[in-house]
């Protein structure tokens, strides 16, 4: 079942006006395809996938619609909200060390999704073990009997990633799923969702601004900027002939790549750029740049929203 985003807008009110963090978004994430959300940090990563779950401050305004399959997410009530967080979409949110209760063993917070499930207390604790052997600790019982903090962050990234598989979601939305893990444990973590996918069966939207662990992982991959979608391809495609200008200079940053760091910073949002978002920062600007925001236009299999191409 895919989920389709449609002319989608959030707005928060804030003490400097309004600021539109998520700006025409309009995309469908295919259940056949993991779809990785880039882009640098305040670009409206966080908040559409807060936005697809239902998740959103309440200083939020949110217009357009969001479908999973048939149903329409954004007009739901919270009663029915509540029926497909968790349970047909599941969000493994930015920080791993604040989304865990700091005062429960891990095990007793695993169990709890089996024990809400209908499963009575040695089935739950039954299917913890199971559930953390897949995740890849060999030593469930120690593990289960932790706290949080007793934990690295590599380890509480994977229970969270547990606690969303317990209650057997069509989707996941994994919000930077590897900030701040050195190498070895992102490969784990990357280990972890591979699993996850083949054996759970589930799709999956990663966010993340690690382009490595994207390039990896991902068969699509959006490329967001001021809240607006300024490319999508297949990370194929995105890394080995990325069109936009903002894109060609994230993959130019890479470190193997040369690691040139991208002149210039993304616009705050109560002063947003006329025309196109990012002519501020880019290398090819002419007249009509300044003047005329881009639509995204077709390319190849993807689409990509510059002037250049039109
Ligand atoms: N509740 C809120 N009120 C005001 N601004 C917000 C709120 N939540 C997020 N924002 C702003 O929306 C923008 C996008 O944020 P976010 O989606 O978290 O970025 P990222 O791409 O790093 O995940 C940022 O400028 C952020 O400060
Ligand atoms: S529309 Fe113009 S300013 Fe924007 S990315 Fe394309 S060339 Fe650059
Ligand atoms: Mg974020």
């Amino acid at each position: 079942m895919d989920i389709r985003v449609e002319d989608l807008y959030v707005r928060f009110a804030t003490l400097s006006g309004d600021i539109e963090a998520v700006n025409h978004v309009d995309l469908t994430f295919s259940q056949d395809q993991i779809t990785g959300l880039i882009g640098e940090s305040g670009s409206g990563k966080s908040v559409l996938g807060l936005t697809i779950m239902g998740l959103l401050q309440s200083n939020a305004t949110v217009e357009g619609r969001i479908f999973l399959g048939e149903r329409e997410l954004i007009s739901l009530s919270e009663k029915d909200l509540c029926a497909i967080r968790g349970r047909e979409i599941a969000l493994v949110a930015q920080n791993p060390a604040t989304s865990l209760n700091p005062s429960q063993k891990v095990g007793r917070q695993i169990e709890e999704v089996f024990r809400l499930a209908g499963e009575g207390k040695v089935d739950s604790t039954r299917r913890t073990h199971e559930l953390l052997e897949r995740m890849g600790f060999s030593d469930s019982e120690r593990v289960m009997h932790s706290y949080p903090f007793e934990l690295s962050g590599g380890m509480c990234q994977r229970i969270l990633t547990a606690i969303a598989v317990a209650a057997h979601p069509r989707w996941i939305i994994a919000d930077e799923p590897t900030k701040g893990l050195d190498a070895v444990v992102r490969n784990q973590v990357y280990d972890t969702f591979c699993m996850v996918k083949e054996q759970y069966n589930v799709s999956l939207i990663v966010i993340t601004h690690d382009l490595l662990l994207a390039r990896k992982f991902c068969d699509q991959i959006v490329v967001l900027y001021s809240g607006r979608v300024l490319e999508i391809n297949t990370a194929q495609a995105i890394f080995n002939n990325p069109r936009h200008p903002y894109t060609q200079g994230l993959i130019a940053s890479l470190p193997h790549l040369g690691m040139r760091p991208m002149p210039g910073f993304s616009a705050a949002f109560t002063d947003q750029p006329s025309g196109c978002v990012f002519h501020p920062r880019c290398p090819y600007i002419d007249e009509d740049c300044r003047k005329i925001e881009p639509k995204l236009i077709p390319v190849e299999e993807g689409s990509v929203r510059c002037h250049r191409y039109s």
